[in-house]
């Protein structure tokens, strides 16, 4: 099991630069395949830029010519648990009508961000909106969605790296991991808690 040190804490690699790397290839292929020849990236902000930047190379190696807008969307809540309520902090600049578009976030979890986005381009007319994510995390879904690309299938963990942040921090990681305590507590046991934020 590999794990690295950062700012005082223990980080544990879930899944590593190549897996993700290798899978973000198949997804392309993938989507490649059921999208159409021209389809428009809308890539959710913060979380998903470095997986959107690495999905739209491998777009790209698999022939694609995908167009590419960011949306920045925030869900309000306490820590880590986002709310009801989802609000449009920057939207796309790109008419979306008629056009197949390819939702890009992170992580799926309650399905709030992603239907609340989803929702919003078929209400704007656009012709078919699928949805990607790099991870799925199914245990706490409270809108009816699934992602139609997954990644990978991940565990009820709070992760971070690969764009994904706890208060701010661990966004430039190359893999994606798991905070499992401070680097002063090496070798006791994980409470499962992370850190605030
Ligand atoms: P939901 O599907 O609306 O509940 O929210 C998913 C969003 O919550 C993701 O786009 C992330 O921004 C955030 N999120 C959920 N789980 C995690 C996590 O484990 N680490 C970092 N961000 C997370
Ligand atoms: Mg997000």
């Amino acid at each position: 099991m590999t794990t690295i040190e950062r700012r005082g804490l223990r980080i544990r690699v879930l899944f590593s630069p190549e897996e993700i790397a290798a899978r973000n290839q198949a997804l392309a292929v993938e989507i490649a395949a059921r999208s159409g020849p021209e389809f428009l990236v809308v890539a959710i902000l913060k979380g998903s830029f470095v997986f959107a930047a690495d999905l739209l190379r491998a777009l790209y190696a698999a022939g694609q010519s995908p167009e590419v807008e960011f949306m920045s969307l925030s869900s309000y809540g306490a820590g880590t648990e986002s709310s009801g309520r989802v609000t449009v902090l920057r939207d796309i600049e790109s008419d979306v009508r008629d056009r197949t578009v390819i939702l890009v976030d992170d992580i799926l979890e309650s399905g709030r961000t992603l239907a609340y986005a989803k929702d919003l381009l078929v209400a704007r007319g656009a012709a078919r909106v699928f949805t990607c994510v790099l991870l799925d995390k199914p245990g706490h879904r409270n809108a009816s969605i699934e992602a139609d690309f997954v990644g990978f299938d991940c565990p009820d963990l709070f992760v971070v790296g690969y764009g994904m942040d706890v208060a701010h921090a661990f966004r430039e990681l190359p893999f994606v991991g798991v905070v499992e305590g401070r680097v002063s507590e090496l070798g006791s046991d994980d409470d499962g808690e992370h850190p605030a934020g």
